[in-house]
């Protein structure tokens, strides 16, 4: 099992490449079961999540190539898959797969949408929560699929095929808005989505369908309308920047003091956490390169911050966050509204000798002077990442134990922080 070992102190200076977005990535490449033609995703990172998609979609017939390294590809080019959906052999998502990576359950959308029918297993919860999927079944019944439960499985039918329908979240649900969205662009007639989630990774997926052949208007607002289609054809799309990655290193950058360049980063899709560390005392600049971060000497100021759905602050880098303010000069608080089980990096933080304390959903932080390192452990993909912040900028070693977590959603981040200046190393037992 990989562990990370970090020696703190050293300022981050240089560029980093910002990867294609995972949470757009895995939608984008579900879509590809809407279509029996082959649709070409750019940009794709590579992740251990993308590669347990492309597991779970080959157990449906999918054939996906990755094109490898062409002659003047830069080093850190994303990956370009090839998915063909020509014919689904099996419209059953097993539970040993669907468990291990919880956004393959939405691959009931596109099934029952173009097979008329999907056997999925309930994902499970996760560290963060139990993470339900009452909304997205319910998008489904609206649309006219039969949905059952049993053994673990859900069972979605619809023989007659999906019928265009309006479909209104009583809470904002990016999975649910996905789910919808997919399965409306086949369905009969039009839909309408209200109090839809307006995540970029949304916009991103509604542009592909687009290309696809789909007719969806209202992406990235709360009210999506989608004119359903007989079919969709192949397309070519490529995975817009990863926004939560951008948002941890910009983190890292304001905790440890320095300057980097966030190569391919796009502000307008992470501006409220660009404006908390602006607060916090970094310095921030953009242009069409990409986003520039700084703190040359300021100290770091407290905030208080509550997590929202987009555009306001992503509970994605509230983790991050928390570990930056851990060294500011004073109090800060951080409330966490969208998951019921996102503090489990506290106690981690609290190994480094950070002053945190609970009241419900906020966390009261108490910022001090200098962190010491330790060995912690990772729970989870954002509060893995949160504990390397703190290493960075700890007095001596810190080692991260179960770094699994770390690499489904941040691509070679060892080798990034370390180009820009980091003391930090794999140790692959
Ligand atoms: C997506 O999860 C992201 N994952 C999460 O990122 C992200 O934290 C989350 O959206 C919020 O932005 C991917 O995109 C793969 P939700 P998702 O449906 O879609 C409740 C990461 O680290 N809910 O918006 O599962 C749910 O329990 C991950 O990359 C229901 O109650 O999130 C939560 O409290 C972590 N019923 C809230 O809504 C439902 O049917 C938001 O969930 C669905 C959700």
């Amino acid at each position: 099992m990989d562990r990370i070992r970090i020696v703190g102190g050293n300022k981050l200076n240089g560029t980093i490449q910002i990867s294609g977005a995972k949470n757009a990535a895995l939608p984008l490449m579900i879509a590809g079961l809407l279509t029996e033609e082959t649709l070409i995703l750019d940009n794709v990172p590579r992740l251990a999540d993308v590669a347990q998609l492309q597991r779970i979609l080959g157990n449906h017939g999918v054939d996906i190539t990755s094109v490898g390294k062409r002659p003047g590809d830069r080093a850190y080019q994303g990956q370009t898959l090839h998915i063909s959906a020509a014919n689904i052999i099996d419209t059953t998502a097993p539970y040993e797969l669907v468990s291990r990576m919880r956004a393959s359950f939405w691959v009931i959308a596109p099934l029952v949408a173009r097979m008329r029918e999907a056997k999925v297993s309930l994902p499970g919860g996760c560290a963060i929560g139990t993470r339900p999927v009452d909304l997205l079944m319910m998008a489904l019944k609206k649309l006219g699929a039969d949905i059952s439960i049993d053994g673990g499985y859900v069972i979605a039918s619809a023989p007659g095929g999906l019928r265009g329908a309006t479909i209104d979240f009583p809470k904002v649900t990016v999975s649910g808005t996905h789910v919808a969205l997919m399965a409306a662009t086949l369905a009969k007639g039009t839909t309408v989505i209200t109090n839809a989630a307006c995540e970029p990774e949304i916009a991103d997926v509604a542009a592909c369908l687009n290309k696809m052949g789909a007719h969806v208007t209202g992406a990235g607002t709360p009210r999506i309308v989608v004119e359903g289609v007989e079919k969709l054809h192949g397309a070519r799309h490529t995975v817009l920047p990863d926004r939560i990655e951008a948002g941890t290193y910009a983190m890292a950058v304001a905790m440890t003091g320095g300057e980097v360049q966030l190569a391919g980063a796009r502000p307008e899709l992470l501006q409220s956490a660009l404006d908390v560390l602006v607060q916090a005392g970094a310095e921030i600049s953009a242009d069409t390169g990409g986003i520039r971060v700084a703190r040359n000497g300021a100290g770091i100021h407290p905030v208080t911050v509550v997590t929202a759905p987009f555009p306001g602050f992503p509970t994605d880098l509230q983790a991050q966050l928390m570990a930056l303010m851990v060294c500011a000069q004073g109090a800060s608080e951080i409330t966490e509204t969208i998951f019921e089980n996102r503090f489990m990096h506290v106690q981690e933080l609290a190994r480094f000798g950070a002053r945190i304390s609970l009241n419900g959903e906020t966390a009261r932080i108490e910022g001090i002077g200098q962190l010491r390192g330790a060995p912690v452990m990772a729970t989870d993909l954002r509060a893995s990442v949160s504990l390397v912040i703190a290493g960075l900028a700890a007095e001596g070693e810190t080692m991260v134990n179960r770094v699994y977590h770390l690499d489904r959603g941040f691509e070679r981040l060892e080798e990034k922080l370390k180009a820009c200046g980091a003391s930090i190393e794999r140790i692959s037992d």
